[in-house]
């Protein structure tokens, strides 16, 4: 398998195959982790916010020998001054050997690497698609519950402005994994994947009521009402707060259920649900070292 000089634009573009592999080498690079990437430079252009995504990236190259250089506010470059993407992109490439970017908008990840003489890989672009989260997630799941055929996967919130889901539901579909969808009429899953979802004979339903599910759960997978993404204050007035996850709402769930959460949470998750073993969110974003770590050795050649 040669994922030498590839993009990570969509998780689409991978292969049950292939993301297969990418989750045994996030397991070598766990339990045996070695200096891959001496002499490899990485770019991280941040045009939106992050704590995990752009932190962990940062963090498995400098752990793998690599050395990084980048930004995390556009307003100390020259997208100020009014430089387009595609010339911040054609510039960058000469500089480093792998750009790591988050964007506003949908598709600008795809634009990228259109120009772009090194791989691109796509930490998060609008309400698209966010690959490598998908990627630990996936980790994540097959880490706490040893397999992904048979089991029920509930996600919760905002499904229609949440990227993580729509990765997350697409690459699921690989395996025979039901699909829970828990969201308000407004921010239901959006027509695409669930178009996915039938061509490909997956069983999933779609609830407004978070109650009935939760005891079917093997996999919680809470998201946040993404603010930021409505182009209507009073839509998210509507919204904001619809499903809170606390302690008492977890008397019945399976032994072996986990709650995962793609983080920053504002209140969907209570603080009283951290100290029971179902939390699982702060584990979930320590995977994204090892899942990183072997997205970039496999695609700057350094692990096949
Ligand atoms: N999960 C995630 O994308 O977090 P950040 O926005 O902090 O990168």
């Amino acid at each position: 398998m040669n994922f030498k000089g590839r993009d990570v634009i969509s998780i689409g573009d991978f292969s049950k195959d292939e993301i297969i592999h990418i989750l045994k080498t996030a397991k070598e690079m766990e339990s045996n982790p070695k200096l891959f990437l001496v002499g490899k430079l990485m770019g991280t252009l941040f045009f939106e916010p992050s704590t995990r995504t752009r932190l962990s990236h940062e963090a498995a190259m400098e752990k793998l020998g690599g050395a990084v250089i980048g930004f995390a506010d556009p307003a100390v470059t020259s997208k100020k001054k009014g430089e387009t993407l595609q010339d911040t992109i054609k510039m960058v490439d000469q500089y480093v050997d792998v750009i790591v970017m988050r964007h506003n908008h949908d598709g600008a990840a795809r634009a990228a690497a259109e120009v772009s003489k090194v791989p691109i890989i796509n930490a998060g672009d609008g309400a698209n698609q966010h690959p490598t989260q998908t990627l630990l997630d996936l980790y994540t799941i097959q880490k706490s519950q040893g397999k992904f055929d048979g089991l029920k996967i509930v996600m919760i919130g905002d499904l229609k402005y949440g990227r993580t889901v729509h990765s997350l539901a697409v690459a699921l579909s690989h395996f025979k994994c039901e699909q829970y969808f828990v969201a308000p009429k407004s921010l239901k899953m959006p027509k695409y994947v669930i178009t996915h979802l039938k061509d490909k004979n997956i069983k999933f339903y779609e609830t407004e009521k978070m109650g009935g599910v939760l005891s079917k759960a093997d996999i919680i997978y809470m998201t946040r009402i993404q603010e930021e993404r409505f182009p209507d204050r009073a839509e998210y007035e509507k919204v904001k707060g619809v499903y809170i996850l606390s302690k008492s709402k977890l008397k019945n769930v399976k032994k072996n259920m986990k709650i995962l959460h793609p983080l920053p949470r504002v209140n969907e998750i209570t603080q009283d649900v951290d100290n029971t073993p179902y939390a699982y969110y702060f584990e979930q974003a320590g995977n994204g070292i090892p899942t990183r770590q072997a997205i970039l050795a496999l695609i700057l050649g350094a692990k096949k």
